[in-house]
């Protein structure tokens, strides 16, 4: 009998202030048209002042738990995926190990950014088929709008972040056919330079400075056109090489869950691998992007609204700082 993972439970939070493109256009030189034309996303939300990352977390992990039935005593290892910790250091996951009460458990963080999440789902799905734990516990949550440069410079990435948890409950099954039949994963550290945030390095004496804080490198920096060609480039190869592992193909699939960092790159995908708009979930325009939350968060909306059901095929799939690619196949 084989060994799958399979998710037990869904949970999804994004806080309630919600921040339109208006509300950005009084701070810095934007328009609601250029963001909606370039982008899809017409709002977006951001934590209320005092709301922490292991906060939103909390929320979006005690509702997965709570759907699969499970409490903290249950989990046996926490992988939280983020690029917005609390702090720099210890990780984020040890602080969301101790709100959720979660005892004699590894808790591990994954700095994967976009595909956090998916690098999560391969590492729950190694984990469980290993026979080493039957209960992983994966959490994606991001605080974005704190390391936002409100400022025309920077206007091309201030507009398309979010702040979002989302969190799933994975477990053993010994069921055929069903939970995680396959992921691929790729990264390519050429281009680790063209989407990143240089401060605070290391090798700096000291690492941070006045001159630093004063620089552009505290604030995120993007080749957003080089991202944008990548990433439309990307995805149909990783989404073809996971399909094949799983033995299934492209017209299998009820749902795909993309990574939502631009609506354009997603309809691009979609056109270009002649997938049905009915087939897509994306919730950008509301949530813009939120990084390692996104792929919970559509997959958790996905279902709500009754497009993943039992049986239901769904290939989720991300691109971004790393660069790095991910596409992982689940069969609900
Ligand atoms: O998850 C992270 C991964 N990130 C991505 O996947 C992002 C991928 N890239 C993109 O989504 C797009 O590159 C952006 C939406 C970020 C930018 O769109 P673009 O069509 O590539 O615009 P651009 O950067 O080439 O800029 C075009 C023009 C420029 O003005 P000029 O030089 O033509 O006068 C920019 O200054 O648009 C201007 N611009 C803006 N105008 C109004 C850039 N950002 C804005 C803005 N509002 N927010």
């Amino acid at each position: 009998m084989s060994i799958r993972a399979r998710v037990t439970g869904t949970g999804f939070f994004v806080p309630d202030n919600v921040v339109t493109n208006d509300d950005l256009a009084k701070l810095i030189n934007t328009n609601d048209e250029w963001i909606q034309q370039r982008t899809g996303i017409r709002e977006r939300r951001y934590v209320p002042e005092g709301m922490s990352n292991v906060d939103m977390a909390e929320h979006a992990a005690t509702d997965a738990m709570k759907e699969a039935g499970r409490t903290a005593s249950d989990v046996q290892a926490l992988l939280a995926a983020t690029l917005s910790p609390d702090y720099t250091f210890p990780s984020n996951a040890p602080f969301i190990q101790e709100r959720l009460g979660i005892r004699n458990a590894p808790a591990i963080d994954l700095r994967n950014q976009c595909t956090g999440f998916l690098y999560g789902l391969a590492t729950a799905d190694v984990f469980i088929r290993s026979g080493r734990y039957e209960r992983v516990l994966l959490v994606g949550s991001e605080i974005q709008s704190s390391g936002m440069e409100f400022a025309d410079r920077s206007r091309d990435v201030t507009v398309i972040f979010g702040d979002a948890a989302g969190a799933f409950m994975i477990e053993k099954t010994e069921e055929p056919d069903r939970g995680i039949l396959s992921f691929a994963l790729r990264g390519d550290g050429r281009s680790a330079d063209d989407l990143a945030t240089r401060a605070e390095r290391a090798y700096e004496m000291p690492r941070l400075s006045m001159e630093i804080f004063e620089s552009e490198d505290i604030w995120p920096r993007m080749k957003g056109r080089k991202v944008f060609l990548e990433a439309v480039r990307e995805l149909p190869e990783i989404i073809n090489k996971a399909l094949e592992r799983a033995g299934v193909t492209l017209d299998d699939v009820d749902l795909f869950a993309f990574h939502q960092a631009n609506l354009r790159i997603n309809q691009w995908v979609a056109s270009s691998m002649n997938i049905p708009d009915e087939k897509v979930w994306n919730n950008i325009e509301r949530y813009g992007n939120t990084t390692a939350a996104t792929i919970p968060s559509v997959i958790h909306e996905a279902r709500q609204a009754g497009f993943v059901k039992d049986g239901s095929l769904v290939c989720a799939a991300g691109f971004g700082a790393g660069f790095t690619s991910a596409a992982v196949i689940v069969r609900w």
